[in-house]
């Protein structure tokens, strides 16, 4: 058990569950993507830890960068989203964009609009974690790597309050 603030949080996944989780993403991405020259996109803050692991199990050619976005408040998703980086050049480019945790898909789904906004090749989604009864948006995460219950979770780079990133562990939410 953790305390961060005021919450108290149990163990969920061990970090080695997580890095063979990020592991297997990896390859499926590469076996849809050897031949090309993928831009992955990561949505900070969240996703920084996830993406460095991904992209150093990732067995092929690839490029990075990255964008800030912002939706959550303490525990709940204010489903109002923030731009706080502007976007890389994105023409012609086979983007995945790389999320820690997708929610209700709001912070994802002003993303994807705005890179379908430029002329890029191609664009598509993996997230580490995915909960499908908070989801409420008609969009497709490619991929996937693992759904989760609808629990506020912390650690390998999600937070509480700005607190917990650092943690190699997940801890849940103690209800
Ligand atoms: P959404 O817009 O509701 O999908 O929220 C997405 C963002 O909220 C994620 O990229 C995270 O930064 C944050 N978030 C969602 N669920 C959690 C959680 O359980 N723990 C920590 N952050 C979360
Ligand atoms: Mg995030």
């Amino acid at each position: 058990m953790i305390t961060l603030k005021d919450k108290t949080f149990v163990k969920y996944l061990n970090s080695e569950i997580i890095q063979n989780t990020v592991h297997r993403l990896a390859n499926q991405i590469y076996e849809d993507y050897y031949d090309k020259n993928p831009l992955f996109i990561g949505v900070l803050n969240g996703s920084f830890i996830f993406l460095s692991d991904l992209i150093r199990k990732y067995p092929g050619y690839l490029s990075v960068d990255f964008v800030k976005l912002k939706s959550y408040e303490g525990l709940q998703s204010s489903g109002n989203v923030k731009t706080i980086l502007d976007f890389p050049d994105l023409i012609d480019k086979d983007i995945i964009i790389v999320e820690d945790i997708i929610d209700t898909g709001h912070t994802l789904k002003k993303l994807y609009k705005m890179i379908n906004e430029h002329q890029v090749n191609s664009c598509k989604v993996v997230s580490l974690f995915f909960k499908p009864d908070a989801f409420s948006e008609d969009l497709t995460i490619n991929y996937i790597g693992k759904n989760i219950p609808d629990k506020f979770i912390v650690g390998y780079g999600l937070d509480y309050d700005g607190l917990g990133r650092n943690l190699n562990d997940v801890y849940q939410l103690k209800t």
